[in-house]
């Protein structure tokens, strides 16, 4: 196991009518932002019950944080908190509502001249952020509970990520009654998702990790119960509350500590949605059985304690390793979630070539010893097809 530290300071709060708990959470006297996204929450109920928690405090909202956030518009409520004097931030929505948040609070306490400093750095120049609360209504990113943001521009279809511990959450609600008016697109992204999040701390090169590798088996093993369940019936509480606390457990940091994260699904899948718009689950179902095939060898013995543990295979570790991905796409798929480019019309070829030049420019490595070079990245796109 590596040296780790590992702090998670979001207070969580789990359950059925935990909104009303806003009243005591958001400090008295705070001069606060709700932020949302395109209506969902007008429509679920969600909005009426935040405002009655809030009461009379001070508040101000910013709506239209797009899917996959964009600075271009965040910025637009960096100036409003500027200039309302705004000092607590209330994301409610999904990952992307939190993650936009999370970079206008990094971004309205930031004084250089060009915020776009903060995804460039990875977060290296965030000194300083407003604090936040959130109320998460689509299971999924883990962003309630992490200090990461993923940030789109427009401008340059780029598709940046930062991380500081100044922008966690103080508190997070979870409440899993407002997941029940996701439709079956969004709720089979958000279990594939925290799947790969997973995947990605847990099926890597071999550390002593006894505990955290039960904890990954466990979060996979409870969505592939609970997953085909909520899929099936939206309004089922236990399944629902099942999936969303396997999605904030699976990248909190605890699962993932002492061990060597991969990401390079994510962040192959980050340029496709750059490049193309796809919903970053649709990516990571393209992407991951592709990156596992093309590095086979290397992985066997972790996807094939993977396979025996999680899926119960028994046989020659070779084959678990390789029937286990034909289980993996298949569960992907069944929650409706396409793991082929051909599926969104997109020419594998031409998408291979675009993200290999991008990575050739940046000269980024991919995986957890950084051994996928540009070239394997497009291999790997290519084969997705
Ligand atoms: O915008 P509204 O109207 O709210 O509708 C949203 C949006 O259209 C809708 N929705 C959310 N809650 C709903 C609902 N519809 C009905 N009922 C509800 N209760 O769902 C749509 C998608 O929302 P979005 O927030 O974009 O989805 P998700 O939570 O999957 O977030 C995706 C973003 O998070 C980033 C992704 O890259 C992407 O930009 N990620 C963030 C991470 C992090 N912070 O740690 C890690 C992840 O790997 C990921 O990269
Ligand atoms: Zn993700």
């Amino acid at each position: 196991m590596l040296n780790f530290e590992f702090s998670n300071p979001t207070r969580l709060v789990f359950g059925q009518d935990t909104i009303s708990r806003l009243s005591t959470l958001v400090p008295k006297g705070a001069r606060v932002l709700i932020t949302y996204g395109g209506g969902s929450i007008f429509r679920n109920g969600v909005h009426k019950a935040v405002r009655a928690a809030l009461g009379d405090a001070f508040v101000e909202e910013f709506g239209g944080i797009e899917p996959n956030p964009r600075f271009e518009t965040l910025m637009k409520a960096v100036q409003l908190v500027r200039e309302k004097g705004i000092d607590f931030l209330l994301p409610v929505g999904g990952g992307s509502v939190l993650d936009g948040t999370k970079f206008i609070a990094a971004a309205a306490k930031y004084d250089g001249a060009d915020a776009w400093e903060i995804l460039r750095t990875t977060g290296g120049v965030v000194k300083s952020a407003l604090p936040i609360g959130a109320v998460l209504t689509l299971p999924a990113t883990g962003s309630e509970a992490n200090g990461s943001a993923v940030i789109s521009r427009e401008e340059t279809t780029e598709k940046l990520h930062f991380w500081s511990p100044l922008v966690y959450p103080v508190f997070s609600i979870l409440d899993p009654t407002t997941t029940f008016t996701l439709d079956s697109r969004q709720t089979g992204n958000g279990v594939v998702d925290a799947f790969v999040h997973t995947t990605e701390q847990y099926v890597t090169v071999h550390q002593d990790s006894v505990l955290q590798d039960r904890f990954a088996e466990g979060i996979l093993t409870t969505l592939i119960e609970e997953g085909p369940k909520v899929l099936a019936n939206p309004s089922d509480y236990a399944a629902r509350a099942n999936v969303m606390w396997s999605a904030t457990m699976a990248l909190q940091g605890g699962m993932g500590s002492g061990l060597p994260g991969d990401w390079a699904s994510h962040g192959i899948g980050h340029e496709l949605t750059a490049f193309y718009g796809l919903d970053h689950a649709r990516t990571l179902a393209i992407v991951l059985p592709g990156v596992w095939r093309h590095q086979l060898e290397m992985k066997k013995e972790r996807l094939a304690q993977y396979g025996a543990r999680v899926w119960g295979l028994s046989g020659e570790p070779a084959w678990i390793a390789s029937r286990v991905i034909e289980l993996t796409e298949a569960f992907f798929e069944s929650m409706g979630v396409p793991t082929r480019l051909g599926e969104h019309g997109i020419d594998a070829k031409e998408a291979g070539a675009k993200v290999r030049a991008r990575f050739t420019e940046r000269n980024a490595k991919q995986g957890e010893n950084g051994s996928l070079s540009p070239e394997d990245v497009e291999k790997i796109i290519v084969s997705r097809a």
